[in-house]
């Protein structure tokens, strides 16, 4: 059975061909798409082909779910999303109560839209769902830190804090959502947890990236092992989350100015003025 097909509706727009990141959609005589023999292979399933026909009348026999049409009703405008990033801060006091399984599998479900290399979607989840889990992450943590698991004196004090009950390492979160890939695999572990930290954010759970954890577990094994992590297998990171015990930030964060080198040719527009 051929992966792609299109329908006798179709307009011979071409747009399914100007998207295909393989260039594997052809366009034959007749302007009607079509895919060659032996190009299936290099079809990355990103279903953009799909996703932008304007009739609906591409089609991928993988794709056996039912077509979702974004409602652009509900895109926001430029200040709205703005907004949301740029009021996004790390939230490290959070109440007792946790946050609901339908509410993380909702984060978990926006994540999974992130974009991924050749469209592989390698990130695996682990949530650890109770303080009482992440208590035992976090002695079995702070035992590698004080044993000088990292080299670093500070991350020796931060083991230390732990034993005297000063949780430097989840500052009391109650849950932590790790994102696990392949050891081959670089960018795409972080790119889904930035995902799912906006998505909290936009639903008001309070995060904060685990980043002492992520670097003691990289170097021991025992860590690695108690959230599940394999051998073949990476941490991307982790971020710590619950509801929040703060308000919202009342103010922007200050931050640099932004560091940019424009590479420009005599005929490109002047660059804007950095602002102050
Ligand atoms: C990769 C990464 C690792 C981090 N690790 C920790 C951490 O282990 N503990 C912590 O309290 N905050 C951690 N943070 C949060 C940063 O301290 C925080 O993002 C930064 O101070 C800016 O503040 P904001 O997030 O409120 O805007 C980490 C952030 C990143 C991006």
């Amino acid at each position: 059975m051929a992966v792609f097909a299109v329908g006798s509706d179709c307009v011979t727009c071409g747009l399914c061909s100007r998207v295909c990141v393989s260039g594997i959609i052809k366009v034959g005589p007749d302007k009607r798409p079509f895919v060659a023999e032996g190009d299936e292979k290099k079809c990355l399933r990103c279903g953009q082909c799909v996703a932008f026909c304007p009739k609906g009348c591409c089609s991928l026999s993988f794709q056996t779910g039912p077509r979702v049409a974004v409602d652009w009703s509900k895109f926001p405008d430029p200040a709205s999303a703005e907004t949301l990033l740029r009021s996004r801060r790390s939230v490290r006091n959070f109440k007792k109560t946790p946050v609901s399984m339908e509410t993380v599998s909702r984060l978990l479900e926006t994540a999974r839209y992130a974009p991924t290399a050749s469209n592989r979607q390698p990130v695996r989840w682990v949530i650890v769902m109770t303080r009482e889990k992440l208590e035992e992450i976090g002695g079995l943590t702070a035992r590698a830190l004080k044993s000088g698991a990292t080299g670093r004196k500070w991350d020796e004090w931060v083991g230390a804090e732990w034993e005297k009950g000063h949780d430097v390492i989840f500052r009391g979160a109650p849950q932590l959502a790790a994102a696990i890939v392949p050891n081959t695999v670089t960018e795409d572990g972080a790119i889904a947890l930035a995902h799912f930290e906006l998505a909290a954010h936009a639903l008001g759970v309070g995060c904060c990236w685990a980043g002492i954890f992520n670097r003691v577990a990289r170097k021991s094994p025992e860590v690695l092992a108690s959230i599940g992590v394999k051998e073949d297998e990476l941490l991307a990171g982790s971020i710590m989350f619950g509801n929040p015990d703060v308000p919202r930030a009342r103010l922007l964060p200050e931050r640099n100015p932004v560091n940019v080198t424009w590479l420009i040719t005599p005929t490109s527009p002047t660059p804007p003025r950095a602002a102050s």
